[in-house]
């Protein structure tokens, strides 16, 4: 097993930061063309700084999955894209009770208005060569529900929805379609959530504890995964969502 990617055409949203940099970073070690994107330039343009001073390729796209105009013009820029990450995601902490409809908007308009928006654009070109690779970054809140998290998770399950109900549609088209469901991974977006919080320091051990292994996952764990996903090694792997959550989805 090679987990090689050989000059292939891929696109990250997000790539600015956390896991979507270090699927970026991984890909390109294993000589992926990358795309970086994220609405935030200087975020992206770290990313790629760093895989050229690491010898690998890529180049940074300003692309902010909510605008389905950015969209359509990065896939007019990449006319020929091998592989697809929809990594961009936000979240919010809240219940039914504290979660207003602008957070539960603006969670949808990325969550997933931006996966479709970013799928929209670049699945024509894919269904014309009968090739492609669409990774989603879902979550363990795709898949079971988390306290305080109603609009992340409602989001979240439409991710893993979309993954499914794509992997179906166009399996016979040559593309597959799966989705990561990560466990808390140590990136700025958890640090974010845990400003929300009155004792940060508890809220971070609380949530370390969530994860059987007793610890967050690390951003290259989920790199890894979605090497596999991407590459030819994974060509029977469609409409999965791939936990990868420390053992918390295996029960209490
Ligand atoms: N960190 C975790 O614990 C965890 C767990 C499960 C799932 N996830 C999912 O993994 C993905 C990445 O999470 P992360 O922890 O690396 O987050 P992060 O906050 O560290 O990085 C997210 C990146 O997305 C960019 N972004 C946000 N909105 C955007 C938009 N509209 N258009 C383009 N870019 C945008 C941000 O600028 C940032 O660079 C998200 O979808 C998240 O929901 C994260």
């Amino acid at each position: 097993m090679s987990f090689d990617l050989d000059a292939k055409v891929a696109l990250v949203t997000g790539a600015g930061s956390g896991i979507g940099a270090a699927i970026a970073e991984r890909f390109a070690l294993a000589q992926a063309r990358v795309t970086v994107t994220d609405r935030d330039e200087r975020a992206g343009q770290d990313t790629v700084t760093r895989i050229r001073a690491a010898g690998g390729t890529a180049e940074f796209l300003r692309l902010d999955v909510t605008s389905e105009a950015d969209c359509l013009g990065a896939a007019e820029h990449l006319p020929h894209l091998d592989i697809l990450v929809n990594n961009a995601g936000v979240g919010h902490v809240g219940t039914m009770l504290t979660t207003s409809g602008a957070d539960m908007d603006r969670l949808y308009a990325v969550n997933v208005r931006g996966v479709f928006n970013v799928s929209k654009a670049f699945l024509p070109g894919m269904v014309s060569r009968r090739a492609g690779v669409i990774i989603n970054l879902a979550s363990i809140g795709g898949v079971v529900g988390i306290r305080d998290r109603l609009a992340y998770c409602a989001t979240k399950f439409a991710v893993v929805g979309i993954t499914k109900s794509m992997a179906l549609d166009h399996a016979r088209d040559g593309i597959r379609v799966n989705c990561i469901c990560p466990g808390r991974v140590e990136t700025p977006f958890v640090q974010a959530r845990l400003k929300e919080y009155p004792d940060p320091a508890a809220a971070y051990r609380e949530m370390a504890a969530t994860q059987a292994l007793g610890r967050m996952g690390k951003p290259e764990e989920i790199a890894a995964a979605a090497l596999y996903l991407a590459c030819d090694e994974a060509a029977f792997v469609t409409g999965t969502a791939f936990m990868i959550d420390g053992g918390w989805s295996a029960g209490k």
